[in-house]
């Protein structure tokens, strides 16, 4: 990362950071006298939330928005709701009909600190939270308002990331084609990434020509993120990771590195990340932070 960057990222990371502990403080607040369970719920909504996420797709909300227009003005909610979705996705995965994961972002994962009935729910309360927060973001006209909702909602589906996730679990075990796996990926983590930048794009009042080349970076880039989280899974390390490594060979998972092994997966992040940059041609100097963005995410070590 460049010092710029750097400060680029931490500076939206922290804004999203601050308004998730605050979104979960009011969690919180709930009246005592509805009882235990719900508070308890409150409180278990509030870890898998604010358990330190690297952020990214909130930080890519920002820079589509900053890409498009210069302007971010009231987009951190916007973000918020990209992350809710994010941390129930990342709370359903570890359970164990799913990917039966012990760690998550270094802490126990949320069926494990809590109980697995808990995280179930807290995945289905962040999920409706999220919408609720979109809803809310009086600085956006309705109709923004309704696209944003739309595109997350349907990056969220049966044709977005419960439909990836869906492929997985049934292909563990067995053997996909190339294509087979791109849709998978493109699905479980493609579809909320480029969710993220068009609705960045949508805030800022992107023209559809913006649109579309914010459409076409995401889905390389999000095929390459989900392409790096198998590389790491093989050359990363528990610690770093905060989530258990050789999680996907055990299980027998289909990844990139199972079909084209480790240097095939990389020489194939390596296109993915030429492609996705060479999509942002259109935009000028305004997309820096993007195209930083974009080599973070297939240079991380986590
Ligand atoms: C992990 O996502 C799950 C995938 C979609 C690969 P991240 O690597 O963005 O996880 P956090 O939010 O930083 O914990
Ligand atoms: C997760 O993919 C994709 C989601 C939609 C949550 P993984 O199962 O590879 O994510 P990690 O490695 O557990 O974070
Ligand atoms: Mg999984
Ligand atoms: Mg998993
Ligand atoms: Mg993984």
């Amino acid at each position: 990362m460049t010092p710029a960057f750097t400060d680029y990222y931490l500076d939206k990371r922290d804004a999203a950071d601050r308004q998730l502990a605050s979104l979960a403080v009011d969690n919180a607040g709930l009246p005592q006298e509805i009882g235990q369970a719900l508070l308890s719920l409150a409180d278990a909504c509030r870890y898998a939330l604010t358990n330190g996420g690297k952020r990214i797709r909130a930080v890519l909300v920002y820079a589509a928005a900053n890409a498009t227009a210069g302007t971010d003005e009231g987009v951190n909610a916007i973000a918020c709701a990209v992350e809710m979705i994010h941390s129930y996705s990342l709370v359903h995965d570890d359970l164990p009909a799913m990917d039966d994961d012990d760690l998550r972002r270094g802490q126990p994962s949320c069926h494990r600190a809590y109980n697995e009935a808990t995280a179930i729910l807290v995945g289905d309360a962040l999920q409706a939270r999220a919408f609720e927060l979109l809803a809310d973001a009086a600085e956006f006209s309705p109709s923004q308002r309704i696209a944003m909702i739309k595109t997350l909602a349907a990056a969220s589906g049966l044709r977005g990331m419960v439909g990836g996730q869906a492929i997985d679990t049934a292909a563990t075990g067995s053997d996909l084609t190339l294509p087979q796996l791109q849709a998978m990926h493109a699905l479980k983590t493609g579809a909320l990434i480029r969710a993220a930048l068009a609705m960045g794009g949508i805030a800022a009042g992107a023209s559809e020509e913006q649109l579309a080349a914010l459409d076409e970076y995401g889905s390389h880039i999000g095929l390459a993120f989900q392409v790096v989280d198998d590389i790491l899974d093989v050359e990363g390390d528990t610690a770093t990771l905060g989530k258990t490594q050789g999680k996907d060979g055990d299980a027998n998972k289909p990844t990139y590195v199972k079909l084209m092994g480790l240097a095939g997966a990389k020489k194939e992040v390596k296109r993915l990340l030429k492609a996705a940059l060479e999509a942002l041609d259109e935009f000028g100097e305004s997309a820096d932070h993007l195209r930083d963005l974009a080599r973070y995410i297939v240079e991380r070590d986590r």
